[in-house]
């Protein structure tokens, strides 16, 4: 089984205003946000039994919080993020210099190309689909493919609002995945429907309570609360759907899945006899 990085909430705060549902004048209550964060964790650790690990939290740096943000976990390997906004670069040192601690090898981008992990790359079955535009570049794609080996579809995203690819697009499986429409250009939705057999639409009532920004774990999806429609199309499709609240950290333009970064199966065993060392 894979695991998964996630960093305690103690310095989470909106301290700036780097996307469109950031505004200092809606501050996160801190006391809510650690209640949510700790309610996330126990639904994804014993709920659906994954492993957890986590990244001790740093002061001044309040969106240390959203993993997703770290990199791209591919095996042992983990291509380090390059923030667009300098807000978030003071994240890079934390992130590298925890997955080398824990036997990853850590790869980076030249310093002006602007990546920000699995926040903008998610991997349905083998094909791995990079988002851009609004904080990753596409000048990141090619070089990406190049480093693993493999093709990148890329995929324009257009709607402020759904400013990194897991706000608005979640693989399910091989052939599944939801995402929602009006976040794509034209020419993204015919990729995306062109190779995902089964494609699921997620409103844009939901959409805007970010829906698409789920884990799955098997027949698991754990969700942000208030996306009713999607949460009875899953039940439907025979998931066990487990919404919890994360009002806090939608202030901050995210949810369950910016929350987490995926860390590979085949890395976790060398990563425990790290810890044993
Ligand atoms: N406030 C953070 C930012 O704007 C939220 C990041 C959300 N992460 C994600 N993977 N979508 O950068």
């Amino acid at each position: 089984m894979s695991a998964l990085l996630m960093c305690p909430p103690t310095y989470f705060g909106i301290e700036y205003e780097i996307n469109p549902w950031m505004s200092r004048l809606r501050g996160a209550d801190p006391g809510l946000a650690t209640a949510q964060w700790t309610h996330l964790r126990e639904t994804l650790g014993q709920q659906c039994g994954i492993q957890i690990e986590t990244v001790e939290p740093q002061a001044g740096l309040p969106d240390l919080v959203f993993t997703a943000n770290a990199g791209l976990v591919v095996g042992r390997r983990a291509i380090l993020s390059r923030f667009r906004v300098p807000a978030r670069s003071g994240e890079e040192p934390v992130f590298r210099d925890w997955f080398a601690g824990h036997g990853f090898e850590v790869v980076e981008l030249p310093p002006d190309v602007f990546f920000e992990g699995e926040g903008d790359a998610l991997f349905c079955g083998e094909q791995l689909y990079c988002g851009y535009h609004f904080r990753s570049e596409i000048r990141s794609h090619d070089l990406i493919a190049e480093m693993l080996g493999r093709r990148i579809l890329s995929l324009q995203l257009v709607d402020p609002r759904f400013y990194h690819l897991d706000t608005c697009f979640c693989p399910l499986g091989p052939d599944r995945a939801m995402y929602f429409p009006g976040a794509f250009d034209e020419y993204g939705r015919r990729v995306l429907a062109s190779n995902i057999g089964d494609l699921i639409e997620v409103s844009e009532h939901d959409a805007l309570r970010f829906g698409c920004n789920a884990v799955l774990i098997h027949d698991d999806i754990v969700l942000p609360a208030g996306c009713n429609q999607l949460t009875a199309d899953l039940c439907g499709r025979g998931y066990r759907v487990h919404p919890v609240n994360l009002s806090e950290y939608l202030k901050s333009g995210g949810a369950a899945k910016c929350l987490v970064l995926r860390l590979d199966a085949r890395t976790t065993a060398s990563m425990q006899m790290c810890d044993r060392e």
